[in-house]
Order: C-alpha cells, then sequence, then structure tokens
C-alpha cells in the first residue's frame, strides 16, 4: 500500500517511516527540508535496507504536490506531518505559522481531492485541549483554548478536516493528538535534531550531556505537582511511530476519529532529570529558574480510546526514551550531517 508522507524527513516522520516499512507499506516522501535534513531518510534507507522515494516539493505548490499524485498513482493514504512547530516562533511569527500549516493543508486536501484520495492521518498536538477543564485528557475534552498560533492552527486544522468529512461521505480523517513525543529510534541513526538552542526539556539536556550546553534551566518549582515542577506525559517517538501504523491498519471507517497517543502517566521536570542521570550515569547539571510563561503545571492522556480501538498502546519507559536522547546525542554530536542540507 502506498502512502504519501509529508514532512517525511522530520523527526517524527522519519520514525514513521521506519515502523511503515517494517510493517510492508510503501512510504513516499514530499518534503522542502525547512526543519530537516536529506540525511534522516538516507539514514531510515540505512536501517530498513530499501530504497524510499523522496519529493522535495513545498505542499503549499498546487503544481509540485499535483505532479506527485499524477506519477504516483494508487495513493492509499496521506500521512499529514508536514508543519512549523515551534510555538514561541508562532507567537512572533503567526502569518508564516497560518500560511505553513492551513494553506498547506488546504492544498494538500485539493489534491488529495483531484485525486480521489480519501484518507488522511493528521498530526494533531495536545495543545488543542489548552488549559486543562479535567485531567486526564480525553479526546471528549472541550478543545479549542488555544494559548498560541502554532496551538491555533492545529485546532483549525482539525476543524477543516472534520468540515472536509462531513462534505464527503466517504472521506476518512484520523486526527492523532500527540503527548510529548522524545526519543530516538535504537540505532542510533535518527532522532531529534533542532536547530539551534532547544526549547524542548530532552533535546536541551542531551546536549548539555554532550557538553554542547552548560546547564538545564528549569522552569519552576512552585508549581502544585508532586515536586513542584511540571508534569507532562513524555512519549517515545517509536512508540508515536508504531501509533500511526496502528491508525493505518485499524482506523479505516468513514468521517473523523479522534486519538490520543500518549502513555497516560505523567513526569515531572526532575523525573526526566534524574532518567537521564540514570541511563548516561552522569549528572545533569540544572539550576532552578522562573516560570516559563504560557507553561501548564500538570497533563497527561488517557490513552484508552486508542488501545480499545487500535489496538495500540505506548510500551517504552521514561528511562528507555531518555537512554535514546543520550545515544543519538553521543553518535550526533552536531546532529545530522549540516553540510547535507
Ligand atoms: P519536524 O519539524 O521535525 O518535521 C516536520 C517536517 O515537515 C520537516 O521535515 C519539515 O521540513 C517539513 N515541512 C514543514 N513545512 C513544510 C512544507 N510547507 N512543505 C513540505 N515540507 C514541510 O517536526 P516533527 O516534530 O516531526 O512534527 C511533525 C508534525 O507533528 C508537525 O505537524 C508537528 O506540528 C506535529 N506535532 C509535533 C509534536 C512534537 O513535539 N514534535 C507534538 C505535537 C504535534
Ligand atoms: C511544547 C509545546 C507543545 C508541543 C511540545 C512538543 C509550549 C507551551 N508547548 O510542550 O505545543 O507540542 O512542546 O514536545 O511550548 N522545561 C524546562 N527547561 C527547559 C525546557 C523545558 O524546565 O529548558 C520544562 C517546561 O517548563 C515543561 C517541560 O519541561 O514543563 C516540557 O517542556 P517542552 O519540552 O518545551 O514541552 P511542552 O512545553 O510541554
Amino acid at each position: 500500500m502506498k502512502i504519501l508522507v509529508t514532512g517525511g524527513a522530520g523527526y517524527i516522520g522519519s520514525h514513521t517511516l521506519v515502523e511503515l516499512v517494517k510493517e510492508g507499506y510503501e512510504p513516499i516522501v514530499v518534503d522542502n527540508y525547512c526543519n530537516s535534513f536529506p540525511e534522516a531518510v538516507k539514514r531510515v534507507e540505512r536501517i530498513v535496507g530499501k530504497k524510499i522515494k523522496v519529493y522535495e516539493a513545498d505542499i503549499r505548490d498546487h503544481d509540485a504536490l499535483s505532479r506527485i499524485f499524477d506519477k504516483e498513482s494508487g495513493i492509499d493514504c496521506v500521512i499529514h506531518f508536514a508543519g512549523l512547530k515551534a510555538v514561541g516562533e508562532s507567537c512572533k511569527d503567526p502569518l508564516a505559522y497560518y500560511d505553513n500549516n492551513i494553506v498547506g493543508t488546504l492544498v494538500l486536501l485539493e489534491a488529495m481531492k483531484a485525486h480521489g484520495v480519501k484518507r488522511i492521518i493528521f498530526s494533531s498536538s495536545a495543545t488543542v485541549y489548552g488549559d486543562p477543564v479535567y485531567l486526564p485528557y480525553d479526546e471528549d475534552h472541550p478543545v479549542g483554548n488555544t494559548t498560541n498560533p502554532y496551538g491555533t492552527t492545529k485546532y483549525f486544522q482539525e476543524r477543516i478536516l472534520r468540515d472536509v468529512c462531513a462534505a464527503d461521505k466517504d472521506f476518512t480523517a484520523v486526527l492523532l493528538r500527540y503527548f510529548n513525543p522524545v526519543g530516538a529510534h535504537e540505532s542510533g541513526l535518527i532522532g531529534e535534531d533542532p536547530q539551534g538552542i532547544p526549547n524542548n526539556l530532552t533535546p536541551f539536556i542531551g546536549r548539555v550531556l554532550t557538553g554542547k550546553l552548560k546547564e538545564l534551566s528549569v522552569f519552576g518549582d512552585d508549581y502544585d505537582t508532586t515536586d513542584g515542577t511540571c508534569e507532562r506525559d513524555y512519549i517515545h517517538v517509536v512508540d508515536l511511530a508504531r501509533g500511526h501504523v496502528a491508525a493505518v491498519k485499524k482506523a479505516v471507517q468513514k468521517g473523523v476519529c479522534v486519538y490520543n497517543l500518549g502513555t497516560g502517566k505523567s513526569s515531572s521536570v526532575l523525573d526526566v532529570v534524574h532518567a537521564f542521570e540514570r541511563a548516561s550515569g552522569k549528572k545533569v547539571p540544572y539550576k532552578i529558574s522562573p516560570r516559563r510563561d504560557g507553561d501548564l503545571p500538570a497533563y497527561y492522556a488517557d490513552a484508552k480510546k486508542a488501545k480499545r480501538e487500535l489496538d495500540w498502546e505506548a510500551k517504552y519507559s521514561l528511562d528507555e526514551m531518555c537512554g535514546s536522547v543520550y545515544e543519538f546525542n553521543l553518535k550526533n554530536p552536531d546532529g545530522y550531517n549540516k553540510s547535507n542540507k
């Protein structure tokens, strides 16, 4: 089965390519490399021992997408990862986020319609839930109370997909709401390689442990949580990738279906620090800093629906997640070969 993977060279996309090939699917990648490297797909090819077809194109380029759909006849399904994802950047340049994420999705959906492709699996985020009304968040928790343009693009994309399904009863949209994806493939060949100083916790600690950064700032230790630091539901990226394969296999009914992809467990910032220390055998130097604007104290997933309906559940522990980040950073101290960009 041919699956078009937008953003397939990215962090989650590259791990999903591995799981798709393992399960016998034929992924075809479209990526403009605005936040990734061609090297990532080459490394996926090394892991799976197969060539992967890649088109360098922007999903907002209607003609380029059309040509890809024409050439690759028989695409059954699209997994749509392509998008911009940095919360802080989205506050500084909201138009770039609305343009890339919303326009990109519209152009993709138009191309799918023109080519009779009626199934999409979409990368949404727990960010659509906003301030928790109750915890854990289940899929019926209210959405739309987003706090930044990035989150709003995810909410709007979900709405657009719902409208497309309402208009075409043969269309399937699977909305996967990710919690906090972390970790790297066990080979150490692919992982998260953010540009510049990482904003997110685990890549930051990964670089502290390899000496690239001096120390971690823990943003706030006075929250009403178990140890005063924020709590999140961290999920191994390989589990997340397996969740996409489960959705391809099992979420086949027409219309919209929504699944949380999380572990159902929350871990504090200090839990993550200690997991890295166990995995690396090194101390993580850190200092307590003021709270970061916009951070929610705690949230985690109710992941039972995905278990019930997709027969999927996360299996990796926090220690395994942190250990894999450490390994990836050790093997790739400068990330992917930047000269390949
Ligand atoms: P990523 O930046 O590593 O991957 C996104 C990929 O899309 C990159 O390879 C980038 O070059 C490509 N891309 C972006 N805009 C494009 C365009 N217009 N045309 C073609 N390619 C384009 O990000 P990721 O972490 O792998 O995230 C994948 C998806 O999952 C994103 O939509 C993101 O918003 C969503 N998501 C990510 C997280 C997370 O924490 N990583 C959490 C929730 C949701
Ligand atoms: C952020 C995004 C979210 C996105 C997710 C991807 C915000 C508000 N939300 O979530 O939309 O889906 O990334 O993984 O940015 N922390 C530190 N020190 C650091 C970095 C982080 O203490 O240097 C803490 C944060 O306060 C937070 C936790 O670590 O409590 C996780 O932070 P991060 O990895 O940035 O993810 P989120 O903020 O949960």
